[in-house]
């Protein structure tokens, strides 16, 4: 993805999110936009804090078995704990790892932080090994703020 490429995307999110009615209609207009604009997203999906698991909210890709993670498991799991973005170039040599799918090579998982407290995360695999870099990072990074802001407000 190029970087004019990046910015038309986050453009094209904040418009969505700012023309949302509710947070989940938010986060749905989120992840299409997601999975539409960038190739290498093969299963994008926004999981949300609830007591100590994360609970799974809107995503497009192939169902995943992971419906409810606890913050103890899983790559979701340690974003959420450490409050930090993951990148995980092979889930297979990553004990953490949840599968979802045998296809998934690897994974980024970007906290939805409100100040110090975890709300939620972005959650994107992909089908290629190595997939996200670090513009990857920083447009998800700008995102998260955006989704936090809307489940903020309810
Ligand atoms: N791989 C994640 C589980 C979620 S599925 O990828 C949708 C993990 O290890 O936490």
């Amino acid at each position: 993805m190029t970087d004019m490429d990046r910015s038309d995307l986050l453009t094209a999110i904040r418009s969505a999110v700012a023309a949302s009615p509710n947070a989940n209609t938010a986060m749905k207009q989120v992840v299409q936009l997601l999975k539409d604009a960038v190739p290498h997203y093969s299963w994008v999906g926004i999981y949300l804090i609830d007591g100590d698991e994360l609970v799974l909210g809107p995503f497009l890709g192939k169902p995943s078995p992971h419906t409810r993670i606890p913050l103890g498991r899983g790559i979701c799991g340690a974003a959420a704990t450490e409050k930090a973005t993951i990148i995980v170039d092979d889930v297979n040599a990553d004990p953490r790892y949840l599968a979802c799918s045998i296809e998934t090579k690897s994974e980024i998982v970007v906290p939805i932080m409100n100040g110090s407290e975890v709300l939620g995360e972005i959650d994107i695999d992909s089908d290629q090994p190595a997939a996200f870099g670090q513009a990857d990072r920083e447009l998800l990074e700008h995102v998260a703020p955006l989704l936090a802001e809307a489940l903020s407000d309810g």
